[in-house]
């Protein structure tokens, strides 16, 4: 049986949220009574070390049916092609690289057995790096939820409404929006038809919203567009497998009850949904545009000063207005890695051959930028304002350089003309 009180969330980004399916499962006054009065068995869920800075602290009670711990050991799962750092697999390459989109499957495949693996950097032992996977599956994980141990989890849906039943709480996701799911937080993703989209799981520091500087104290991302879910619980009296990833590794043991029991719960560490429409973009209204950093969702910090693990960066719909200024992304080659993404539309620097579901990759330092075709659109085109519409690139960007798996490098849906899209530039005219 499921129960849930009304669906619906609570907005706010890392607020102390207090959420409760049935009245009283919440203690008052304490976290954790000697007899709770439901029954419950009472769980601390951390985020971060227990002595973490208040400002970076992050934890969660979580008020259950039975204790997380009531399980059999964990025994190794098919790995399938999920992949880890260290990303030792192949040599790293500084050949850009793009992929067609991840093909539907045709046999049944949930969200777990369809995960792919494209790359990353870093490792997880070391709290740095991030590995980053599509996805596409075509059922409902059923008696079976996931979780990742390894790094927090940034979903960006591309194909099809998908709802992640979390430990704590429903969230229903479409194509536009994102999910970040906690490291270690139980999930099983539903579906009623083919689902695609891509996960960065980040080892490093938790994602957070930017500083925004000279911009203000609104913008971009605004705080009160995320949303987390109420609490929600299953009664489920039945074997649910439970996979997660350790180590690199994935793992999973049976359960002889759903483990999504947790009937109510406080904290600051929780899921959340974001829809990137609600993103106050900005950019340029003079000359030339701002780097693409003006377009960070959310950022994972690492020790060095605005040098991130990890950002989260989108190219939505928007206004272009710049006088005598090349509109498109400009040529570039830049220290940090960029993995990008195709939600829906079509991206600006690129004419054809970067498709929704998709994705390319620009390692460090290696020089990319506009097709020909754009360009040459670009630098003819009569500068009156242009709106952008119907569009969703993305780029999860890192400050080291991308490892790609065996699978990323030798797929059939990597496009061997990749580099074919820059040739035949006329030589530059010096008189
Ligand atoms: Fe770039």
């Amino acid at each position: 049986m499921t129960r849930t009180n009304a669906p619906g969330y609570m907005t706010g980004f890392g607020n102390h949220f207090a959420t409760e399916a049935v009245a009283g499962a919440l203690p008052e006054g304490r976290n954790s009574p000697q007899r709770h009065a439901l029954g419950l068995y009472a769980e601390q869920l951390s985020g971060t070390a227990f002595t973490a800075p208040r400002t970076e602290n992050r934890r969660s009670w979580l008020y259950r049916l039975r204790p997380s711990a009531q399980h059999p050991a964990y025994k190794p799962f098919d790995q399938g092609r999920v992949r880890s750092g260290p990303f030792t697999e192949a040599p790293p390459s500084p050949n850009r690289m793009r992929w067609d989109p991840l093909p539907i499957p045709t046999e049944p495949t949930d969200w777990v057995e369809g995960l792919v693996t494209y790359g990353g950097n870093g490792d997880p032992e070391a709290g740095i790096g991030t590995g980053i996977h599509l996805y596409a599956a075509n059922r409902s994980m059923t008696d079976r939820v996931f979780y990742c141990a390894d790094g927090e989890l940034l979903i960006v849906p591309q194909q099809g409404d998908q709802t992640f039943v979390t430990e704590m709480g429903r969230i229903d996701a479409r194509p536009g929006e994102i999910v970040l799911i906690p490291r270690g937080v139980r999930f099983r993703v539903e579906c009623a038809g083919p689902i695609r989209g891509y996960v960065c799981e980040n080892y490093g520091a938790a994602f957070r919203l930017p500083d925004l500087g000279p911009i203000g104290s609104n913008g971009l991302a605004n705080p009160r567009d995320f949303r987390t879910p109420v609490a929600a619980y299953e009664d489920v009296d039945r074997p649910t497998e439970c996979v997660q990833k350790f180590g690199g590794r994935l793992w999973t043991t049976t359960f002889d009850h759903s483990p999504l029991d947790v009937v109510g719960w406080h904290g600051n560490y929780a899921p959340c949904k974001y829809d990137t429409a609600n993103f106050n973009t900005i950019g340029t209204v003079s000359f030339d545009h701002p780097d693409p950093s003006i377009f960070t969702v959310l950022t994972s910090p690492s020790d060095t000063p605005g040098t991130a693990n990890c950002d989260f960066v989108i190219f939505p719909p928007r206004w272009m207005v710049a006088e005598d200024t090349f509109r498109p992304p400009w040529f570039h080659r830049n220290v940090m890695s960029e993995f990008m993404g195709l939600v829906f539309g079509e991206y600006d620097a690129k004419e054809g051959g970067f498709a929704p579901g998709g994705a390319s990759l620009h390692n460090c330092m290696s020089g990319h930028g506009p097709d020909q075709a754009s360009y040459d659109k670009a630098v003819k085109a009569d500068l009156r304002p242009v709106k952008i519409e119907n569009t969703l690139a993305f780029m999860f960007e890192t400050r080291m350089p991308i490892r790609t798996t065996q699978w990323a490098q030798s797929s059939p849906t990597m496009q061997l003309d990749y580099d074919d899209v820059w040739t035949g530039f006329d030589k530059g005219r010096l008189t």
